[in-house]
């Protein structure tokens, strides 16, 4: 890990705001009773996913001491690509000046930071490469429902970036684990804008461009597969939960959050949470915490961080590091 950077918008939509839209007939109390939000940041209409990643990626550069130059490959986990071709990681490439790099997509949802990072970590691994920019980056605003009111006071926009290259042996990526049910990925789509279904006026008055969730159901799931990948990802690196001095899960719900910590055997204060500044922010949510994290001065050199992430696909990964 040789660098973090993140970055979120400087709009701020506050729970406050939802409540005064009458048409949704919400409340501030029961947004924060049932999902731990109080707060998320929007991108401005003229922010991209790319704007927002670029930014993470310069503030993670600066940090690693490295120059754009001298990036071999650049990963983005996003499913709000800027479009869907081409890739956004190549527009971040040419923002960020990194001249020498190649640049693809992870299109996975919440669980893409951690699959970018454990894609990431091969090619360094191997040797075939040196400095790889792992980014998870996403504008659901842009894809937001906003007349739902059980989805649209869940998500927010950020964007947050690791830097890996080589280092020494129990360094950096202990381990990882994923897996996934496609029989439950209509549980969490995005129905139109791909193949199968063009945005047309109808489609898109029918808000089928925008995201649909079945939350009661992801709930259950994540709620019993986080401690079962968690787990898997654990006993890859030898470790058990004492091993761990925090894990950093994924940001949908505090209530997942809070059940999935308790089910690990983890106490709150080894379980960061920045959903109530931050929202749902995809695959930017774990690189955000990190970040978040230390700033706050909890993150330290050597500490053994559990990242757990559920999401679209069904999917759930895991990965351990040491930082
Ligand atoms: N304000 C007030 N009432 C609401 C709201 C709201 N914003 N949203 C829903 N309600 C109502 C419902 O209409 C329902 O009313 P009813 O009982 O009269 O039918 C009631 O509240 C309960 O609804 P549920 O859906 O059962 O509420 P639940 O407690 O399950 O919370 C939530 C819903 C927050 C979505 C929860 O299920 C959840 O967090 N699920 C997981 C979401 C998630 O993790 N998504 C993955 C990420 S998506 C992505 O990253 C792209």
């Amino acid at each position: 890990m040789l660098g973090l950077g993140s970055y979120l918008p400087d709009r701020v939509l506050t729970n406050a705001e939802l409540e005064a839209r009458p048409e949704l007939d919400t409340s501030d109390e029961w947004i924060v009773r049932r999902t731990g939000i109080r707060e998320r940041h929007i991108a401005a209409d003229d922010e991209a996913t790319s704007d927002l990643a670029t930014r993470a990626a310069q503030a993670c550069l600066a940090d690693a001491g490295v120059g754009a130059a001298d990036v071999d490959l650049i990963i983005v986990a996003t499913v709000t690509p800027d479009m869907l071709f081409p890739a956004t990681a190549c527009l971040i490439q040419h923002s960020l000046g990194a001249t020498r790099a190649a640049a693809f997509d992870l299109l996975l949802g919440c669980t893409g930071f951690v699959s970018a990072l454990a894609t990431g970590a091969q090619f360094v691994e191997t040797g075939a490469l040196r400095r790889v920019l792992v980014i998870g980056a996403d504008t659901l605003s842009r894809i937001t429902d906003w007349t739902d009111r059980s989805t649209c006071v869940l998500f927010g926009d950020g964007a947050g970036a690791v830097l890996l290259g080589p280092g020494e042996p129990g360094e950096g990526l202990l381990s990882f684990a994923m897996s996934n049910d496609g029989g439950a990925a209509d549980l969490l789509a995005l129905p139109a804008g791909g193949s199968r279904l063009r945005v047309t006026p109808e489609v898109s008055a029918a808000h089928l461009d925008c995201i649909k969730l079945k939350g009661r159901e992801v709930f259950r799931l994540a709620v019993e597969g986080i401690p079962q990948i968690a787990e898997d990802a654990m006993r890859a690196a030898g470790l058990g939960a004492d091993d761990i001095d925090l894990m950093v899960m994924h940001q949908a719900n505090i209530r997942i959050i809070e059940a999935a910590a308790e089910r690990l055997g983890f106490p709150p204060e080894k379980v960061p949470v920045t959903i109530d500044r931050h929202g749902n922010t995809s695959a930017a949510t774990m690189p955000l915490a990190l970040d978040d994290l230390r700033s706050q001065g909890r993150l330290s050199p050597a500490d053994t961080i559990l990242l757990v992430g559920f999401g679209a696909g069904f999917a759930l990964a895991a990965a351990v590091l040491r930082w």
